[in-house]
């Protein structure tokens, strides 16, 4: 046996192909210097769990574990617990979708969703459409199947549909085999703009047209700050939409439990390749919920998380107010995210290592791209520091940016302050967030 490794790890030449799309995110690599005490961390989008009390779950637990122990500890069903599955309907209906329990299929949370989606349908050169900026770690799953991913426009309406009908067009022309669209709807990860209902019904229609599956992403829906958004994309197609659910936001990542609402027949092999990656998911974090959500106000606690989620995003818009009004920003009415446009010579990716020096931290915009694109945007997550760390945080952000664009002044001969800035005002998103 000969394989081609180095110094680092002998294995360098044994790995898949397809391992080359396993690069660390950005996001991930920023984890390990965000988490210091001393850092305000506007980058990962941590829930803040702190919100659920305690005495809820444990509550749960202690009733599963007297009541239906053994079944709690053993494997279970592929395609997840009955009961819990009944649930997931009750939550769906909430954004108006109607379905069937049979058509349900949880996961260990929607992350793994995302990857048996992947692993089902994508071979490798096929191609992936997905909104520009994307949800990065959903990207890193289509690349690690050898996935070509194509970005289509967003405005702060979300997905442009003449945009997609254009790019499907250019691509099927080029004879690319489209796969699938992916989208977060509702409060998007990361721009924090939210599909219209016209758009809603337009892309839908230009993807039943075309062919194409629609892969729905909807972590953060039921989080809104006003009135509810508009219903979900699935609520009105059913054949064509893979609809994916978490408990991640609405309850408590640490269980890992979310769930695939998936056309009758693509249901099956979701289960199969279930069952091929995980036998079962989790017992017993499920039977948990499935008792959490039969007995407590499970309504009231997700009106909690508004509230809390709802005090952050106004701290933040007002901090970016007070200390940024050069730069722009989408006006989020719900979820974890605000996305922020910097001047356009602006680069927040070699900007970072300064703004952890001056103890903040972000997501730079490129992460979210995987062509390149974002250079001047960053991702700012409110959900987890405290109004006064969002302030301070915002503060600090402030002091890089305008530190930054000295910097570029005093090198450059050619472009006095103000440097030259994408338009934009105050609480007015861009126009294109591409
Ligand atoms: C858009 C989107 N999809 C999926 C996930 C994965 O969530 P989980 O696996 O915790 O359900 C996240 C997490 O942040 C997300 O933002």
């Amino acid at each position: 046996m000969t394989t081609a490794g180095n110094n680092l790890d002998p294995w360098y030449g044994s790995y898949a192909e397809r391992t080359a799309g396993l690069a660390a995110s950005e996001v991930r690599a920023l984890f390990a210097v965000a988490s210091r005490p001393e850092v305000v961390s506007l980058a990962g989008g941590m829930p803040y769990v702190s919100a659920l009390p305690r005495e809820i779950v444990t509550g749960a637990m202690d009733r599963v574990m007297r009541d239906r122990g053994p079944i709690a500890l053993q494997y279970g069903s592929g395609q997840g617990a009955p009961a819990l599955r009944e649930h997931i309907l009750e939550v769906m209906a909430l954004e108006g979708i109607r379905a069937s329990v049979d058509d349900v299929v949880v996961t260990t949370g929607s992350q793994h969703a995302l990857e048996l989606v992947t692993k089902i349908f994508i071979d490798p050169g096929d191609v992936v459409l997905a909104e520009g900026p994307s949800y990065v770690t959903a990207m890193v799953v289509f690349k690690s199947y050898q996935a070509v991913i194509e970005h289509s426009e967003m405005d702060e309406h979300g997905l442009v549909p003449e945009a997609l009908r254009q790019k499907i067009a250019y691509l099927k022309a080029a004879g690319k085999t489209i796969k699938f669209l992916y989208t977060v709807p509702t409060f998007s990860n990361p721009a924090g703009v939210t599909l219209t209902w016209e758009r809603r019904l337009e892309i839908l229609e230009i993807c039943r047209s075309e062919g194409i599956l629609v892969l729905e992403d909807n972590p953060y829906g039921l989080l809104y700050f006003g009135g509810p958004p508009p219903h979900a994309m699935r609520s009105v197609e059913e054949d064509g939409v893979i609809y994916l659910g978490t408990f991640s936001k609405t309850l408590a990542p640490g269980f890992r439990v979310g769930w695939a609402l998936a056309p009758h027949a693509i249901r099956e092999k979701l289960i199969l390749a279930n069952e091929a990656a995980v036998l079962s998911p989790s017992s017993f974090t499920q039977l948990i919920i499935a008792e959490y959500l039969a007995t407590a106000d499970w309504k009231g606690q997700i009106d909690t998380f508004r509230g809390v989620y709802r005090e952050r995003r106004d701290a933040m818009l007002q901090a970016l107010s007070d200390y940024l009004p050069d730069t722009s920003w989408t006006v989020p009415n719900g979820g974890f995210y605000v996305w922020l446009t910097l001047p356009a010579n602006l680069d927040s990716k070699s900007m970072l290592p300064r703004a952890v020096k001056e103890l903040v931290a972000y997501t730079p915009g490129t992460a979210f791209y995987a062509d390149g694109g974002g250079r001047n945007k960053i991702r700012l997550a409110f959900c987890y520091p405290t109004p006064d760390f969002i302030r301070e945080g915002i503060r600090r952000l402030s002091t890089v940016i305008n530190g930054e664009l000295e910097l570029l002044n005093t090198f450059s001969q050619t472009a006095p302050l103000p440097l030259q800035r994408d338009k934009g005002s105050l609480i007015n998103p861009p126009a294109n967030l591409g």
